[in-house]
């Protein structure tokens, strides 16, 4: 029992000396890996033979845009409006494909027809989805919904507006234009051409 005793003592010490460190000493450490990561830093310097801290041939920084360079302003909004257009080829497949898209991102706030009466509605947040047909009020342009540019389109999808979040990080750029031509085709002018 006392040899016990005497260990149990003894490891106390040790372990108390050992924390008895100056401020600027960390004192023993057990697991000095735990405290000094041995991976490099991203873009510190290294040795490493042939690895010159570039990011990998192929990838593609986060929030980078191929085709669509304006930032998330009024004025890049603008400006989005202005200059660009709608490359998509007007085909059933690509209303189709833009339809699918369309009925899986925006459709639970935009209604199936984008009259602005989506599941959301019943939310005070969303409420005041406006509708893409609507040609009574202004909205940042000062010309109405009916009248949105797909620049416009592209850019409220890519930076959000209002209530409506950004869809940047889970539509690819080619999926946004695909759901751009769907609403200029088929709900912009929903009902009028009936
Ligand atoms: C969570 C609900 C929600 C989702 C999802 C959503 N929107 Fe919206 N959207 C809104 C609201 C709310 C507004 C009005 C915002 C405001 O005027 O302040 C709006 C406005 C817009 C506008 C008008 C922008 C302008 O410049 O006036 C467009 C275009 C639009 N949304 C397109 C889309 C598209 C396309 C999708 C799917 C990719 C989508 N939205 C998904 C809620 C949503």
């Amino acid at each position: 029992m006392n040899k016990v005793l005497i260990k149990i003592g003894f490891f106390t010490w040790v372990f108390i000396l050992a924390s008895c460190a100056g401020d600027s000493n960390p004192g023993y450490e057990f697991m000095p890996n735990m405290y000094r990561s041995p991976s490099l830093e991203t873009y510190s310097e290294h040795n490493i033979e042939g690895y010159n801290g570039l990011p990998v041939e192929g990838t593609i920084s986060r929030g980078y845009l191929s085709t669509f360079n304006y930032n998330a302003t009024l004025e890049g909004y603008l400006l989005a409006g202005e200059n660009e257009i709608n490359l998509i080829e007007k085909n059933k497949d690509n209303l189709s494909k833009g339809e699918k898209l369309y009925g899986m991102m925006c459709t639970h706030c935009h209604g199936q027809n984008g009259e602005g009466d989506g599941k959301m509605k019943k939310h005070a947040a969303y409420s005041a989805v406006p509708a893409y047909n609507d040609d009574l009020d202004p909205r940042r342009t000062g010309s109405q919904m009916n009248e949105l540019k797909a620049g416009h389109i592209f850019h409220a999808i890519t930076y959000g507006v209002g209530n409506m979040g950004p869809h940047a990080s889970q539509i690819t750029e080619e999926e946004r234009w695909l759901i751009v031509n769907y609403i200029q085709q088929e709900l912009q002018h929903y009902g009028s051409k009936k």
